[in-house]
């Protein structure tokens, strides 16, 4: 695999969470690092990553223009007070991931979240807003997009806020994110749990050609409920996203 150097995995950042799935019979991608190339199929492990710093620092020379992955060495992430966070869900698996706020406070790690993958064919979601001092965004639905098995595309789902109409603990921002106030989050003294919640699903097209649903199964099942799905989320998350589906 190798490549140019500066794609090395080199971060010194705290990593805050590692989901790593047990090697299961059906997992054949023993590509592990976010920051390495790899082809997968259903049922593979697929290893990814969630950075988040500032808006500007996912910009080379803070020109907005040229965003790099936060693979790439010169962004310098790792000189800065961003967090990072490994995963590693099932391909064309729907999966909620969740970063436990009482460890974790996004808004002094930068506000902003980028999800990436992969070296030469490095791909990175735009900067998505997370949280300042004094709101949170806490849901959110990612999309990987893969082509013959090849991650393509990274992107965040939205609804506008259409979810949090109404909910008088949203606030909504911008007309896109359903947030909530600081205050009111468990870790600055109020009653809401502002754990992260983040909704994977897989679209296009795995190594042999076969058809990547889960996103289609999260369009079709949004206007039931996918709580049943996430049976093993703590109440007070799903709570929060009930709201939201
Ligand atoms: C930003 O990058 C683009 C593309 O490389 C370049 O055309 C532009 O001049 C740059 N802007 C600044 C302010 O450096
Ligand atoms: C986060 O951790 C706290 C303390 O361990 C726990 O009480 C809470 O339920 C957790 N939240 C989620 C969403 O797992
Ligand atoms: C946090 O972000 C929201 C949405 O952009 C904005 O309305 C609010 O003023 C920001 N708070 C601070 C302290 O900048």
């Amino acid at each position: 695999m190798g490549g140019p150097s500066r794609w090395t995995f080199t971060f010194t950042i705290f990593i805050l969470a590692i989901t790593t799935i047990s090697v299961q019979a059906g997992d054949n991608n023993h590509v592990y690092s976010p920051c390495r190339d790899t082809t997968v199929q259903r049922d593979d492990g697929f290893s990814f990553g969630l950075a988040f710093s500032s808006k500007t620092s996912f910009f080379l020379n803070n020109n907005a223009s040229v965003q790099l992955s936060p693979c790439d060495r010169r962004l310098s992430l790792s000189t800065s007070s961003s967090q990072i966070a490994l995963f590693r869900p099932k391909v064309d698996e729907i999966s909620l991931l969740t970063i436990n706020a009482s460890s974790f406070s996004p808004d002094s790690a930068g506000g902003y979240m980028v999800a990436f993958a992969g070296s030469k064919y490095a791909a990175r979601s735009p900067p998505t807003f997370v949280a300042n001092s004094t709101h949170i965004v806490t849901s959110f639905t990612l999309i990987l997009e893969f082509k013959q098995g090849r991650l393509q595309n990274l992107f965040w789902k939205r609804d506008g806020c259409a979810s949090c109409k109404g909910k008088s603990k949203f606030v909504c921002l911008n007309n896109v994110d359903c947030a909530i106030r600081m205050n009111d989050c468990k870790n600055r003294g109020g009653s809401m749990d502002c754990s992260l919640g983040i909704q994977l699903a897989f679209s296009g097209t795995d190594k042999h050609y076969s058809v990547l649903n889960s996103w289609y199964e999260v369009q079709n099942l949004r206007q039931y409920s996918l709580f049943g799905l996430y049976s093993n989320l703590r109440k007070s998350l799903t709570d929060q996203f009930s709201n939201f589906f």
